[in-house]
């Protein structure tokens, strides 16, 4: 199973994420926790090319290739090989942030990143769990974190209140696969709530 968590910077994706998957190896399974952009050496590197430097580094095209590019070798490498053997992969954002970040933001590519994606990478998660999040309170704790990698927080609160709608009408859009979750509660909270309805949804 493939199971990705996606929601706006500082949401609490990577603390969710993690977790999830201890909890789930805490109950036997094989599981692989892994994070977008990289995952693998190769998109780990492209991670620093598109989240470093100037927020008009590249322009939006360039980036949905730099963004794409990695995707596919992180798919190549960790995901479709975790998932052939049977692991559970859980992934911190996949295609559903290409489509919200890349879809939505500067200029509307959205048919493009569904175009790439058919292209290239094919693969959809199983299950998506979206961290729903006041943006004001996001936009804070991500960058409490500081750090370089702030190419895209420097677009401000205008840009986290577009990308909450965007992922929510995503949400909307592909309801089967979607579980939302109320994120402005404890991490303790969050997690007891992500653990039942990723379980309730688990193949036994
Ligand atoms: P994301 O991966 O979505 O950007 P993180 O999991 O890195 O979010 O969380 C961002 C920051 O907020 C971290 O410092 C984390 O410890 C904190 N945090 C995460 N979830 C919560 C929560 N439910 N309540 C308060 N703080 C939280
Ligand atoms: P991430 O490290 O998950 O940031 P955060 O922990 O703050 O949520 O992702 C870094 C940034 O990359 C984030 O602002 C969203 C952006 N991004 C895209 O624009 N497109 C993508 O396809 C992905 C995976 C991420």
């Amino acid at each position: 199973m493939f199971i990705t968590f996606e929601g706006i910077d500082g949401s609490g994706k990577s603390t969710q994420a993690r977790l999830l998957a201890a909890h789930l190896e805490k109950l036997g399974h094989e599981v692989i926790l892994t994070r977008e952009p990289g995952g693998s050496v190769g998109a780990e590197e492209i991670r620093a090319l598109v989240l470093e430097g100037d927020p008009a580094r590249w322009s939006s095209h360039t980036e949905l290739l730099l963004f794409t590019a990695a995707r596919r070798d992180h798919l190549e490498r960790v995901i479709e090989p975790g998932l052939a053997r049977g692991a559970i992969v859980v992934c911190d954002r996949y295609v559903d942030s290409t489509r919200v970040y890349q879809g939505a933001s500067r200029e509307d590519l959205r048919r493009d990143v569904d175009a790439l994606h058919a292209l290239m990478i094919k693969r959809e998660a199983d299950l998506t769990v979206l961290i729903d999040m006041d943006p004001q309170i996001g936009l804070g704790r991500a960058l409490g974190r500081g750090g370089t990698e702030d190419r895209f927080e420097e677009f401000g609160s205008a840009m986290q209140v577009t990308m909450r709608s965007a992922f929510l009408s995503l949400a909307e859009d592909f309801a089967n696969r979607f579980i939302t979750v109320d994120g402005n509660r404890s991490i303790e909270q969050v997690a007891d709530d992500v653990a039942k309805r990723v379980l309730e949804r688990l193949p036994t």
